[in-house]
C-alpha cells in the first residue's frame, strides 16, 4: 500500500515486544493492534485506553493466544468512519466491480461486544455514491492490482478490500483475496450472470469479453449464530424451521456451520445459517430475511435484530426509495 500509495491508516510493525510498548507510549487512543497472522477475524483490538493496548499487546506477543499469528504485530491509527466491503473479479489483466456491500462485526446490537467473523450484510450499501466508488476503484483497486502486475504477480481471483470510509475518502483496512463471508451470500443473490462462467473467464484471462450482470434492488443476510458465539459454543443443537423461512417471498437460506443426520440438520459451527432476501428496495429485503429468521429455531441462537438499520436511517434522511 505504501509502494502504491494506497490510502490506509498511519500503521507500524513491530516483532519485539519492547519496542512495541515503548512505541504504544507515544499514541493517542483510539488505537488499533492487529495480529499480524490469520486469528479468525479475532485478532484485532481497537483500544479505548492505553492500558487496554498494552494488555492486547501482551495477550498477543507474550501469552501467544493467538499463537504464532500474534508473533508479529500492527499497530495502526484508529479510522473514524462506516465500514464497507469492496469486491472485485480479476483476470489478471482486468477486472470487474462488484456493487458495494457493507457487514456489522460485532456481535451486538448497535456494535456492541467482541467482533465476529460478520454478524450480517446487505448489497449495495445505498449512500455510497457514484463518485465515491470511482475515487475507489481509482485509489485502490486499479493501484492494488497494478502494483501486484508490476511484481509479477498478476492476481487472478476475487480481491477483497475492507476499507473504512473517512472524512478524508476512503482508506483500505485490509486486503482479503477471498470472497468476504456474509457478503458472498448477499452478492449470491444479486449476481445474474452464473458464477462458473466468471471464474472461468477469470482463469482463462477472458474476463473483458464477459458481462457481468447483476440483478436490481437489494440483498441482505442475517446471521443466525450459536449461543456464545464468538466465545465458546455448543454444537449439536436440532435446527427447525428452514424450508417455512424459504417459502417466505425472495428467501433463500445458506448453510454455514450444519451437519446432516438421518434427515435432520444439526448446528455444527459459530455461524451457523445465513438467511438471505432479495426484494426492489432495501427495507424490503430486510423485512423478508428477517420474516425468514423468524421461522427458524434451534438451542441458543442469537442473530443481530439491526442488520442494515444504519443504512436505512440514511435513507430516512435523503428521504429516497432505496
Ligand atoms: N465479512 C468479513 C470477512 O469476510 O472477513
Amino acid at each position: 500500500m505504501q509502494e502504491m500509495k494506497i490510502p490506509t491508516a498511519e500503521f507500524k510493525t513491530f516483532s519485539d515486544y519492547k519496542e512495541a510498548k515503548t512505541y504504544l507510549q507515544k499514541c493517542t487512543v483510539p488505537i488499533v493492534i492487529k495480529a499480524s497472522g490469520l486469528a479468525l477475524g479475532k485478532g484485532v483490538a481497537v483500544c479505548k485506553k492505553i492500558n487496554e493496548a498494552e494488555k492486547f499487546l501482551q495477550s498477543a506477543m507474550i501469552e501467544k493466544i493467538f499463537g504464532e499469528a500474534g508473533k508479529e504485530v500492527v499497530i495502526e491509527e484508529y479510522l473514524e468512519g462506516q465500514e464497507i466491503s469492496i469486491h472485485a473479479f480479476s483476470d489478471g489483466k482486468t477486472y470487474s466491480l462488484f456493487p458495494t456491500a457493507q457487514d456489522h462485526k460485532p456481535i451486538g446490537d448497535g456494535d456492541t461486544g467482541p467482533n465476529t467473523g460478520g454478524m450480517g450484510t446487505i448489497a449495495p450499501v445505498p449512500w455510497v455514491e457514484k463518485e465515491s466508488i470511482e475515487n475507489i476503484e481509482e485509489s485502490i483497486v486499479r493501484p492494488a492490482l497494478k502494483g501486484l502486475t508490476e511484481k509479477g504477480r498478476n492476481f487472478t481471483g476475487c480481491l477483497y478490500p475492507g476499507l473504512k470510509m473517512t472524512s478524508e475518502g476512503p482508506k483500505v483496512l485490509e486486503f482479503n483475496a477471498r470472497f468476504g463471508d456474509p457478503e458472498a451470500q448477499s452478492y449470491m443473490r444479486l449476481l445474474e450472470t452464473d458464477l462458473l462462467n466468471i471464474v472461468e473467464a477469470c482463469i482463462d484471462g477472458t474476463l473483458s469479453d464477459l458481462r457481468v450482470e447483476w440483478n436490481s434492488g437489494y440483498a441482505a443476510c442475517i446471521v443466525i449464530a450459536s449461543g456464545g458465539y464468538p466465545g465458546n459454543y455448543e454444537k449439536g443443537k436440532i435446527i427447525t424451521g428452514i424450508e417455512e423461512a424459504e417459502k417466505v417471498s425472495g428467501v433463500v437460506v445458506f448453510h454455514a456451520g450444519t451437519k446432516e443426520e438421518s434427515g435432520e440438520i444439526f448446528t455444527s459451527g459459530g455461524r451457523v445459517l445465513g438467511v438471505t432476501a432479495h426484494a426492489p428496495t432495501l427495507k424490503g429485503a430486510l423485512d423478508c430475511a428477517y420474516e425468514g429468521v423468524s421461522k427458524i429455531r434451534f438451542e441458543g441462537m442469537q442473530y443481530r435484530k439491526d442488520i442494515g438499520a444504519k443504512a436505512l436511517r440514511f435513507i430516512d434522511t435523503r428521504k429516497h426509495t432505496y
